[in-house]
């Protein structure tokens, strides 16, 4: 196991602040007196701010400072409190969302209307969005879902699943919705959708679930779809799920979940979707940072809906048990031009890992990493093709997907134990991969860390480690310089 650390390495521009922050804290605490003083102060200020301020925000706002003005983002805006919320984190508040929500959905043909949340716990149950809306998440604002499943409806399956993930039959649905929705932006300061995932995780570890757990968020065809400046955490299941959308913008959000006991927590999971950007965000979860998908095996087939034309940039993102970026393993649509660069992935399993099995049939194509660096992290670039999790028996083993195009540019790092392990097989060959100026410091130095199996590709210019015997080599200058003979050569070690 890799040290525990709970602060990103400094290479990450992202978080210098809050090192900063960590560095001055404890000198200035240091003096029991200027403890003692403080807690005096906060003691006494809550008090008085509580009182002038019964819902509950004083808290928030004593907390943070005073509170930002909410930008006005359309021509309506609307606040939380006028449909009778009250943020006191144990009032069920699910009636006065959606009492909000219906009050904007009238004004779609004016540009929408605007949900203010002021400072404030808001326990709700799950509702659904409306077109033509703004979220606005005020500094201390916290949406928290509510943690009795009898409050979470049911839906039936994804059809490109044909099941829920983990259970047969109909799903919960996720704490935020929405169906056949056009121009939604969830925004604000940094203010925090919590899922409470916590009991979930409990009830699914010990079994009493009869249902696969919902998303913290889920917005299902879609299009015109905003998430910027804000915080989900601790989501029953996969955090943000975005389920055969067209043009979704996600940017400048923290997504956190603990990163060991918290089962599929997925960041973000663009499914079957078109035109997206991710970018500038900081991503640390107890499953893969990102996951690309497009349905599972028979019912993906069938469903026919790739996931396309995904841009992935200035990225740190941390997963202790599974990868920071994935593709698959549910990739039955289709996967294709996929451009992940400036990531960061620290303190690790895997950094990048594509991942599918046969029966799934679609493809993997046209996947570019560019400038990827690894800090401690235990394997780096990852392609299975054996990931033999199946919806039911159905599936056609005969249906295997296609592997190739995929390029890697600019790979670097450090205390990195396995920098590649690309596991082709004979129905499944990796083709047309390429590699090109890699430098990665490694844990051991061993041989047989750069491993291959029935891929073909190549590698332009020097690679450190030593590439595989897979791959044909080529100059700086894209001239032939030896071309493999051993594509199929079987070298991968799962012990290592
Ligand atoms: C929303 O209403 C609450 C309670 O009335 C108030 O404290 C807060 O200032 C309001 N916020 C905005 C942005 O109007
Ligand atoms: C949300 O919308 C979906 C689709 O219209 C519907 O099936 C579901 O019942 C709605 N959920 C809630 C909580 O209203
Ligand atoms: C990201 O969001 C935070 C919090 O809302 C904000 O302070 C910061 O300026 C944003 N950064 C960018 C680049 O938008
Ligand atoms: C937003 O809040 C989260 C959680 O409190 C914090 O980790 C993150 O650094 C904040 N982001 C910005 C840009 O301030
Ligand atoms: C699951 O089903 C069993 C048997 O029908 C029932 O006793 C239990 O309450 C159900 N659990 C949940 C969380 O719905
Ligand atoms: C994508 O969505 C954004 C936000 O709603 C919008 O401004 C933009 O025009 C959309 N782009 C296209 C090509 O529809
Ligand atoms: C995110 O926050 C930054 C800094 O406050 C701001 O410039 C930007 O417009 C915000 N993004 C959105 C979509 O509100
Ligand atoms: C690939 O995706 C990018 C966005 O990341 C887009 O600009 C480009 O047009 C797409 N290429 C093709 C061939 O569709
Ligand atoms: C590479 O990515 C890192 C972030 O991981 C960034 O700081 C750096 O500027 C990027 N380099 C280039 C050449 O874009
Ligand atoms: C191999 O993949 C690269 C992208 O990585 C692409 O530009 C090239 O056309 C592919 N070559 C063949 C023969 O398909
Ligand atoms: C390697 O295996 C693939 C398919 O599994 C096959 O098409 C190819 O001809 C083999 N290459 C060599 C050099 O044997």
């Amino acid at each position: 196991m890799m040290v525990e650390t709970t602060a990103p390495p400094p290479s990450s521009r992202l978080n210098y602040k809050r090192l900063e922050l960590k560095r001055c804290l404890p000198a200035f605490l240091s003096s029991h007196k200027t403890l003692f003083a403080l807690l005096w102060i906060a003691a006494f200020a809550s008090v008085f701010l509580w009182k002038r301020n019964p819902i509950g925000a004083g808290f928030a706002v004593f907390w943070r400072g005073p509170l930002r003005p909410m930008p006005q983002l359309r021509p309506v805006a609307f606040n939380l409190t006028d449909f009778g919320a009250v943020g006191d984190g144990v009032t069920v508040n699910t009636e006065a969302f959606e009492r909000a929500v219906s009050a904007i959905s009238k004004l779609s043909k004016r540009g929408g209307g605007q949900l203010n949340v002021p400072p404030g716990r808001w326990l709700t149950a799950p509702f659904n969005l409306t077109s033509h809306m703004t979220l606005f998440l005020a500094e201390g604002a916290v949406i928290l879902g509510i943690q009795d499943e009898k409050y979470w409806p049911l839906m039936p399956a994804l059809p490109s699943y044909g099941y829920g993930r983990e259970h047969p039959g109909p799903r919960y649905g996720s704490l935020i919705h929405g169906q056949n929705l056009r121009d939604v932006v969830i925004t604000g300061h940094n203010g925090t959708i919590d899922g409470q995932g916590q009991t979930w995780w409990k009830k699914y570890r010990q079994k009493l679930l009869n249902h696969t757990r919902g998303p913290l968020v889920q917005i299902m065809w879609s299009r015109d779809i905003v998430f910027t400046n804000i915080t989900l955490r601790d989501s029953p299941f996969w955090t943000l799920h975005p389920y055969d959308c067209k043009n979704v913008t996600i940017r400048n959000v923290t997504i956190l979940a603990p990163i060991f006991e918290a089962p599929n927590t997925d960041g973000i999971d663009p499914d079957s979707c078109e035109d997206m950007v991710i970018e500038d965000c900081y991503i640390s979860v107890g499953d893969d940072a990102i996951a690309i998908k497009s349905g599972w095996d028979q019912y993906g087939i069938a469903y026919g809906r790739p996931s396309t034309n995904i841009l992935i940039r200035n990225l740190v993102v941390r997963s202790m048990v599974s990868a920071g970026i994935s593709i698959g393993s549910e990739m039955s649509g289709g996967v294709s031009n996929v451009t992940v660069e400036n990531l960061l992935v620290w303190n690790s399993r895997r950094a990048v890992r594509i991942k599918t099995a046969p029966g799934r049939g679609g493809y993997v194509r046209h996947i570019t990493y560019r400038n990827l660096t690894f800090d401690n992290v235990r394997v780096g670039i990852v392609i299975k093709t054996d990931y033999n999790e199946h919806p039911d028996e159905g599936y056609d083993p005969n249906a295997v997907p296609i592997l190739g195009d995929i390029s890697f540019t600019g790979i670097h790092g450090q205390g990195v134990r396995v920098p590649v392990r690309i596991h082709g097989s004979q129905e499944i060959p990796v083709r047309n991969v390429t590699f090109r100026d890699m430098s990665v410091g490694l844990t051991y130095k061993k041989k047989h860390i750069f491993q291959c199996a029935y891929v073909q590709g190549r590698v332009i210019g020097t690679v450190f480690p030593a590439p595989c015997e897979n791959l044909d080599r080529y100059d700086e200058q894209g001239k032939l310089v030896k071309r493999s003979v051993s594509q199929n050569l079987t070298d991968i070690d799962y012990d290592f």
